[in-house]
């Protein structure tokens, strides 16, 4: 099947790449589409270089599957091109996801919202694609009337810029560190709205007029279409942390009926991509999740006096399971319906 990634040359694209390699219904090299600032990028796929071209003048003859990973604006420009020559569109920016037109899914919960022909698939926003993949067992055993969600997300999420302004500010702090302080001069590098580095920021996106930011939004209303629970009570406070790579939420769910610790447990660990760690001490960091394709789920608590209550520390690799992986298993779903398998 023939392939195309728009936004080849960036954190998520080079990943999804990778991991169409290893797929053996792509037979062909993709069309590898960047802004016309990356054509002419030469990268590998199998061993081979493969040269990057301006998305905004390359044909699209013959292509089937295309992954989008170039931001909202790029994406609005280009899914209607690539749907109208017939292929599907995978696309990972915020565009389309609250399209009632467009399926939001991640394939371990609502694979069957899935088009039977060719349009436009939205893949969720990297933290409501971990959260709603801990949280969907929890409704399909127990009901689920709330969820609660604090994020700690890493610089990797703004992509390959902000990730690299992370370790410009970290090296700038450095001198400050071995004079025994946190280097309260180091203003920042203008990559994220305060400095980052050996801090923590309650902001991530625009600032909206009921006073969250807009990637809380994007939790809220993205994990209500995943669940199909438009009422649901969600809320989300989303902070950027000085982490290299991986996303973690601390997420409260309110669920519709007691929910004993050993059946949330075994509704979890029965869950696939999920690896859980069954002490309620156990668990991961993004440390562990960087370069991993599972969702961790961890310290795996009750309430006490509330037996519906599950508080659960969710970690998972941002790029791969909360972009480009999730992406290339819609793919992979789409491309076997497409050969009749
Ligand atoms: N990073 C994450 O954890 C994550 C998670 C979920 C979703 N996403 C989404 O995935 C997308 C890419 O994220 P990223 O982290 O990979 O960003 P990135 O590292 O900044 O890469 C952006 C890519 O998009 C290309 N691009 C930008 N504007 C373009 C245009 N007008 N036409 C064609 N190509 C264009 C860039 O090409 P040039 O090299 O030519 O600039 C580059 O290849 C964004 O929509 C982001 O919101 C990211």
């Amino acid at each position: 099947m023939r392939t195309a990634v728009l936004g080849a040359t960036g954190l998520v694209g080079r990943t999804m790449l990778a991991l169409l390699e290893t797929r053996n219904w792509v037979d062909e090299p993709p069309l590898l589409l960047t802004s016309a600032r990356s054509a002419g990028t030469s990268l590998t796929f199998r061993g081979r270089a493969v040269d990057c071209a301006d998305a905004a003048s390359a044909g699209l003859a013959g292509v089937e599957m295309a992954l989008f990973s170039a931001g909202g604006a790029a994406s609005r420009a280009y899914a209607p091109r690539f749907v109208q020559a017939g292929s599907w569109v995978v696309d990972n920016s915020s565009a389309w996801r609250m399209d009632p037109e467009v399926p939001l899914v991640v394939p371990e919960i609502n694979a069957a919202a899935l088009p039977a022909r060719p349009g436009i698939v939205a893949n969720p926003n990297c933290s409501t694609i971990q959260v709603a993949a801990a949280v969907a067992p929890l409704q399909r055993a127990f009901g689920l009337k709330a969820c609660h969600v604090t994020t700690l997300q890493a610089a990797s999420g703004g992509g390959g810029r902000a990730r690299q302004a992370l370790a410009v500010e970290l090296s700038a702090c450095l001198p400050g560190l071995r004079e025994g302080h946190a280097s309260p001069a180091m203003t920042g590098t203008g990559a994220f709205p305060r400095r980052l580095a050996l801090n923590a920021l309650p902001e991530i996106g625009a600032a909206l007029p009921d006073g969250s930011f807009e990637e809380e939004a994007k939790v809220v209303r993205e994990l209500r279409k995943i669940l199909g629970l438009p009422q649901l009570a969600v809320t989300c406070l989303a902070t950027r942390v000085p982490v290299w790579n991986g996303h973690a939420a601390a997420v409260r769910c309110v669920c519709g009926r007691s929910a004993p610790r050993d059946e949330v447990i075994a509704a979890l660990s029965a869950a696939p991509g999920l690896v859980v760690a069954e002490s309620p001490h156990g668990y991961a960091t993004q440390l562990e999740a960087d370069g991993a394709d599972p969702v961790f789920v961890g310290r795996v608590r009750g309430q006490e006096g509330r037996p519906e209550v599950v508080l659960m520390w969710v970690v998972a690799d941002n790029v791969r399971k909360g972009a480009a992986l999730n992406a290339v298993q819609i793919a992979d779903l789409l491309a076997s319906r497409g050969r009749g398998a």
